[in-house]
């Protein structure tokens, strides 16, 4: 063990994180940019074999969350667990492979704080002042200057916040509002002092200024901003808040706390702490060593807290500075700042409802550079890039060259056309992608594998192995070798963006878990599985058409013998979400034992109706050559899923029996056809039993 360790550790650590979102709110898809382009880095480094963890952890005090528990009625200890329950779920959801997601409130954090404010207090760059407060005597609080609300001072622009008016953007000092009131219960607050900490954020200007002209890797559009407030001058920084308060006592006070922004970035510290003890590995590997390297992923709004409180923290109390901070910009929604009004602010559940995660993941990446540029989610151009490029050019070239492989030469690949023009090319694009990866331009990298798929494409068109196959069968075999060769480079080059289509393709080829290092053309004498189709193109939901019948799968959990009619059986059925009784006229047909547990295909949205003084709440299918009813069955699917013709949309109101009788459904090759289309559930085509073809449907 000790000596594999050691092996690896030859390898520099690296450690990634994203910023912190705040435990007070739903991830939304401005958050996902930040979290989808740092997992794509993560998931590159990993491909590529680095030794790298990605932490996070919910950012959980502050001011707002102990207001939002008091307002709930519960504790914040509460809001926060349930908050973390949501988010982790939401990034599982877009695929984010956090090594840890852990929490600002918990004990290692805790330490972590106290350890660093005691290492600045020593070196006397923490020291008190008393400061004039704003306070409430009704809710008996010091009140956070967006508690508090007023005049501007410069417009007189009415409720605006304690900080800056929204109105003509001064900024100002929370005393400096006119008529100011508390935002929680509107009374007027007074003025008091308090005790304050502060950070002498002043004494770190020349130390920081040479972090900044050392550092190779900060974006220089940034490293600009920054010098211009070294230049103006730093103020010292509070570090405490009064209580009431959700966070870190400081030690020897009764009812002071550290402000958030002191123990949120320490959160990364802590949450690598958390993840090294579950290991067995070191925190100081990561935090205090001079082979690690630190990337702190972040948006353009705490570029403040990242570029100067955070290194100026680390440099003194001796810890490891970044060795990268990328920053990006912010989302916009078809052009404009994400806005509830406009029905523009999605957040991460609400997203997943219309749209694929992945599709989302592809979208970013088509976006993303190494800039602080805001990127736009355009809904028609997110449309066309899944369809155009996503769908008809990766998607299809790899359906395409799989399903021929697999149709005519048994899915085995044996030799590999020696086209080396085409192999070079390839191989020099495949260089240039992964520049890019490391670049951060992932705007690139995304290009790079279209140019790589189209080549595909045009080599099968240009070649028309169709055509070949009956001149030169050898070729043609030879020429679908290459294809899988280029359909295998793709899968994983395309893995940090499209994880999950990536291990589907690699499933379908028959192999598992490449690596970068496998970005090459030596698949040979394989043998690879069954081809799919991974991604279907969008549809615009007004071009579906209507079908009239809401089709479910249900399974059959008990028949019973109808009292009144000797061809009738009384079925209990599931439907998923629900048990319903049907009435059906399959007795001659089937014997009871053999329907139980079934899995048949049933219309849910027929008007009830009595059949000879028993209710059927809905109706089987059946197929009718006139020898008798066939059944519809579904048995690779579950209770209530979905049974449809692609490009239908099922309908929810309620059909009655003359509706239904004029659908023309017919049974060709024991598929159920309608309008060209055959029925089907998400996971397999729906059969039909015992129905010659040209039979009926009812
Ligand atoms: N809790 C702080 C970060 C503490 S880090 C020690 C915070 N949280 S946040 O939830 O508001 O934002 C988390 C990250 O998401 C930030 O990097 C922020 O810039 C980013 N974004 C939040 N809204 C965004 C957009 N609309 N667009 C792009 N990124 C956005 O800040
Ligand atoms: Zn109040």
């Amino acid at each position: 063990m000790a000596k594999f360790r050691k092996a690896n550790s030859s390898k520099p650590k690296i450690l990634v994180t994203s910023a912190l979102p705040y435990a007070n709110g739903h991830v939304h898809c401005g958050h996902l940019v930040e979290y989808i382009q740092t997992d794509i880095f993560v998931r590159f480094l990993r491909l590529i074999g680095e030794d790298v963890i990605y932490v996070c952890a919910d950012d959980t005090h502050g001011a707002p969350i102990e207001i939002k528990a008091a307002e709930l009625g519960i504790k914040p200890e509460q809001l926060i667990a349930d908050v973390y329950k949501e988010h982790v779920q939401d990034f599982n959801n877009f695929l984010i492979s956090f090594d840890n997601y852990y929490t600002t409130n918990s004990p290692e954090n805790k330490h972590y704080s106290d350890l660093i404010f005691e290492r600045l207090k020593e070196k006397g760059f923490i020291y008190t002042k008393e400061i004039e407060v704003t306070y409430c005597e009704n809710c008996k609080r010091t009140l956070p200057d967006r508690y508090v609300k007023g005049k501007c001072p410069k417009c007189n622009a009415p409720d605006q916040y304690g900080d800056v008016c929204e109105s003509c953007n001064a900024a100002y000092k929370t005393i400096d509002l006119i008529e100011p009131y508390c935002a929680i219960c509107k009374n007027k607050p007074i003025r008091k002092t308090s005790k304050h900490y502060f950070f002498k954020l002043s004494k770190f200007s020349k130390k920081l200024q040479s972090w900044l002209n050392k550092n190779k890797n900060l974006q220089q559009e940034i490293k600009n901003f920054v010098f211009n407030w070294i230049k103006n001058g730093l103020e010292d920084w509070n570090i405490s808040r009064d209580g009431p308060y959700f966070g870190f006592r400081i030690p020897g006070e009764e009812d002071k706390y550290y402000y958030v922004w002191l123990d949120a970035p320490i959160g990364y510290i802590a949450s690598t702490d958390n993840y090294c003890k579950k290991h067995g590995l070191r925190t100081e590997d990561y935090w205090n060593s001079k082979n690690s390297k630190i990337y702190h992923f972040i948006g353009k709004d705490i570029i403040y807290f990242h570029f100067l409180f955070w290194p100026a923290m680390l440099i003194g109390s001796d810890f490891q500075l970044p060795r990268h901070i990328p920053v990006h910009g912010f989302l916009t929604v078809n052009g404009e700042k994400m806005s509830k009004s406009r029905g523009t602010f999605f957040t991460a559940r609400e997203f997943l409802q219309k749209y694929e995660p992945e599709h989302l993941r592809f979208y970013y990446a088509g976006l993303l550079n190494s800039k602080m540029s805001d990127i736009d989610l355009n809904f028609e151009d997110f449309g066309k890039k899944i369809n155009n490029e996503l769908a008809a050019n990766i998607g299809n070239f790899c359906y395409r060259a799989l399903n021929f492989l697999n149709k005519n030469f048994y899915g085995e690949v044996k030799e590999i056309d020696n086209n080396k023009k085409l192999t070079n090319e390839i191989k020099k694009l495949a260089k240039n992608i992964e520049k890019n990866y490391y670049a951060l331009n992932f705007n690139e990298a995304v290009k790079g594998i279209l140019h790589i798929s189209s080549l595909g494409n045009k080599y099968f068109q240009d070649n028309e192995p169709w055509k070949l196959i009956n001149k030169d069968r050898e070729n043609a075999h030879k020429i679908l070798g290459l294809s899988a060769n280029i359909v295998k480079i793709i899968s994983i080059l395309i893995q940090p963006i499209l994880p999950q289509f990536s291990s589907k393709l690699q499933e379908q080829l028959n192999v598992q878990n490449l690596k970068w290092k496998d970005i090459n053309f030596e698949l040979k004498n394989h043998k690879i599985g069954k081809e799919q189709i991974l991604i279907r193109k969008m549809e615009e939901k007004e071009e579906k058409q209507k079908f009239p019948l809401d089709l479910k799968v249900a399974k059959i959990l008990d028949v019973k013998d109808h009292p009144n009619a000797d061809k009738l059986y009384i079925l209990d059925i599931d439907l998923g979400a629900e048990k319903r009784q049907l009435v059906a006229g399959i007795k001659g047909c089937y014997p009871a034992d053999e329907l139980k547990g079934k899995k048949i295909i049933v219309v849910s949205n027929l008007k009830p109706a009595k059949l000879r003084g028993v209710e059927s709440n809905g109706m089987l299918l059946a197929g009718d050559d006139g020898t008798g009813p066939g059944l519809l069955t579904a048995n690779e699917s579950s209770p209530g899923d979905k049974v449809y013709f692609e490009g239908f949309d099922n309908a929810t109101e309620q059909v009655t029996y003359e509706e239904f009788a004029k659908i023309n459904m017919s049974v060709k090759n024991s598929k159920v056809h309608f309008e060209n289309r055959e029925l089907k559930t998400d996971k397999e085509m729906v059969k039909v039993e015992k129905t010659k073809d040209g039979g009926k449907v009812r």
